[in-house]
């Protein structure tokens, strides 16, 4: 490997480095792995040292320039590649490149789901073999419901935040369903986006988000300034593909929870994963969303980070609301440490967790392992062309847990 010092002419300051890499594999975040070994020229110590590029292929090989480096761990950006592997597509987003929204749009989507599927083995490493069942999109692109903007008034820029947290603007984004890509150009036209943010601070966030059901050309777009994600209640970002996860949930509760179980639904948002279960069932979120009418399902507003949440489930009884027998789990991406106290607590015959980081699900439920038998593990791409995916297991009480 050669590393080259390059400074630029009239900033002495301002070094960049450069390395020549070849890569080895891709890891859990979409990102090529390079190793090296460097020898220090005065002690004569051997460094070994780990550096990801974005947007690399296993094999290829190039030069790349380092973002950040701390104690053997290097980031870098691609600046060339030598050789190119076979797997190797033209991206079909002008953005990709630059984009740090996308990780996987350089190869097909066989080869992103190929490696998705890897990423998630690696973090299973400490589990009992399970084979996994991956659930592809039918779209790579034209998807997402929502998006979310930085702008900056003074620059005049506004768009998705890139690997150095530079705003880079984004308007002919592909990930992006066609009634937001509609909305997203009228916001970009002539920058009309400075007219709606008049009274709004010099730095900030918009958000664009559709509704489901609704595929017409920016109708039905809704926009909200500088509120948190999803402020107008959560929905999965995927329609197409949250359709299909809802109704494998429902086929899997079906065959594995008896019909009059009590289930709870927890982190369950407007009620979405168990709005056809045959089930009683109780949702529980934090931020509560006005519910469709539909019989079998109650909600329960509450803070299930917060130390009393137990506590809070615990005395529902007293409101006639039965304890779970069965527990849907889909937390956000920081997942549920405490879940072996939950299940401590109520002893459910089995639950079903969902996760959308997969670190999360393998730190929650690896503990868990003793008590209850992992019997199946999903992955739905709920996120194609990033490296984002949805992990499921299906866990049941083991009989030694009376
Ligand atoms: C990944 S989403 C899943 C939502 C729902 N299951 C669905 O399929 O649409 C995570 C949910 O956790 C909720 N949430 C976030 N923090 C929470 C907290 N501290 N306590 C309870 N719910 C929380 C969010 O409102 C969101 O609805």
């Amino acid at each position: 490997m050669s590393i080259s010092l390059e400074i630029k002419s009239g900033n002495l300051k301002e070094k960049i480095m450069k390395i020549d890499f070849r890569i080895e594999h891709i890891d859990p975040l979409g990102q090529g792995v390079f190793k090296s070994e460097e020898t220090d020229p005065d002690s004569g110590e051997v460094k070994r040292t780990v550096t990801f590029i974005k947007k690399t292929l296993p094999g290829e090989s190039g030069t790349a320039e380092i973002i950040s480096s701390k104690k053997g761990v290097r980031f870098a950006k691609l600046i060339e590649l030598k050789e190119a592997s076979p797997e190797r597509k033209v991206p079909e987003c002008v953005h990709f490149n630059l984009c740090n929204g996308c990780d996987f749009q350089h190869t097909t989507y066989e080869k992103e789901l190929e490696y998705k599927k890897l990423a998630l083995t690696r973090h299973l490493f400490k589990f009992p073999e399970v084979p996994i069942t991956v659930h592809g999109a039918a779209r790579r692109l034209h998807y997402r419901n929502r998006i979310q903007l930085h702008y900056d008034k003074r620059k005049k820029l506004l768009g998705l935040l890139d690997e150095q947290q530079q705003i880079l603007p984004v308007p002919n984004c592909l990930v992006i369903d066609p009634s937001i890509a509609f909305e997203l150009r009228a916001l970009y036209a002539e920058n009309s986006w400075l007219q709606i943010l008049v009274k709004e601070p010099p730095k900030g966030h918009i958000e664009l988000y559709a509704k489901e059901n609704d595929k017409r050309e920016g109708h039905n777009v809704q926009r909200s300034i500088n509120r948190h994600y999803a402020n107008g209640g959560f929905t999965q970002v995927n329609f197409e593909m949250n359709e299909k996860l809802r109704e494998w949930v429902k086929k899997k509760a079906d065959q594995v929870i008896p019909p009059k179980a009590m289930v709870y639904d927890l982190f369950g948002g407007n009620g979405n994963l168990t709005a056809k279960f045959r089930n009683p069932t109780l949702v529980v979120d934090k931020y509560r969303t006005p519910p469709e009418a539909n019989g079998h399902q109650k909600f329960y507003s509450c803070d299930l980070y917060d130390k009393s949440a137990i506590k809070s489930l615990i005395g529902l009884k007293n409101h006639g609301i039965p304890r779970p027998n069965w527990l849907i789990i889909d937390p956000p991406r920081s997942g549920l440490k405490n879940l072996n106290e939950f299940l401590a607590e109520f002893k459910p015959d089995g639950f079903i967790y969902i996760a959308c980081q997969a670190t999360s699900f393998a730190r929650d439920t690896l503990s868990i392992l003793k008590n209850y038998e992992l019997q199946s593990i999903e992955l739905f791409d709920l996120f194609p062309s990033t490296q984002h995916f949805e992990t499921i297991g299906i866990f049941t009480r083991r009989k030694n847990n009376e």
